[in-house]
């Protein structure tokens, strides 16, 4: 059996090789990214990739179990991570305490994480401290959509700035054994790589974090458009729509099914 990275692992690695990270919804593609990732996260972001949903306001705590499942099923080697969705984890401690054990029962999953605010420091010391590692988010935060007014990149103006290297700080101190750094510039991102003693995850946040992650979908080129901080791998919108065009010809023109393709009576 392949053993599985585990939280002390993933912290050591602050400073060593970069850490490569993937979102992961499925247990097919969990299976297919394990080999090459250290980190898979189960992103809220499956709200918007998968589901459609405007933003990740309606991710509720049955789709990241659902999901979190999934990925631990296809899953072998990489540390699996799941989001705590909007809603379960922001009233404090113990609320986000209750649901990220069940996360944690109901999945298999080793990790949650959440994204910062004013409670998530006090947070991140509950559960660690429980028995729960949790993983950072700080920068640009999309479950904080509604307050912002939009996905905009964070540290324009000099409050902002601290604000985030405070978060992070924060998030540090309390035992976040990585911290996600989303949609921040060059600088901000090395100022906190330097400022937090657990690796730091980029995610639109420059060459200097300890590690990057993207999600899935967007890296494989899947919608026609991705933000500025993407580079497509893959393009399988094109693969898929020409392939989906191919079968309909075929289907329409009686070529498909051919006779290798068919079932006879003996
Ligand atoms: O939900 C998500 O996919 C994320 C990553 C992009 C960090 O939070
Ligand atoms: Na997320």
């Amino acid at each position: 059996t392949v053993k599985r990275l585990t939280a002390p692992e993933i912290y050591a690695r602050k400073g060593q090789t970069p850490l490569v990270c993937l979102t992961a919804y499925s247990a097919p593609m969990a299976d297919i990214l394990d080999a090459a990732c250290d980190i898979l996260l189960v992103g809220d972001s499956v709200g918007m990739v998968v589901h459609g949903l405007p933003s990740t306001i309606g991710v509720t705590m049955e789709m990241m179990i659902l999901h979190g499942q999934a990925v631990m099923r296809g899953a072998k080697k990489a540390f699996v991570v799941v989001d705590m969705p909007f809603g379960s984890y922001e009233a404090g401690p113990e609320q986000a305490f209750a649901n990220a054990v069940r996360i944690l029962k109901e999945t298999g999953a080793q990790a949650v994480k959440l994204e910062s605010g004013p409670t998530v420091h006090e947070t991140i010391g509950y559960l660690t401290q429980r028995g729960i590692p949790v993983m950072g988010h700080v920068g640009l935060r999309p479950q904080a959509v509604n307050v912002d007014g939009g996905f905009k990149a964070k540290g324009r103006t000099q409050a902002e700035r601290d604000k985030v290297l405070q978060e992070a700080r924060d998030s540090d101190a309390a035992g976040a054994f990585a911290i996600v750094v989303e949609g921040v510039a060059a600088d901000l991102a090395g100022e906190i790589t330097a400022a937090v003693k657990a690796p730091t995850i980029g995610i639109g946040a420059s060459a200097a974090c300890d590690g990057q992650i993207l999600v899935v979908d967007d890296m494989l080129g899947q919608f026609d458009w991705s933000p500025k901080f993407v580079r497509r791998y893959a393009g399988l919108r094109e693969t898929i729509s020409d392939a989906a065009e191919a079968y309909a010809k075929d289907v329409r023109s009686r070529d498909f099914p051919a006779p290798q393709e068919t079932y006879f009576a003996k």
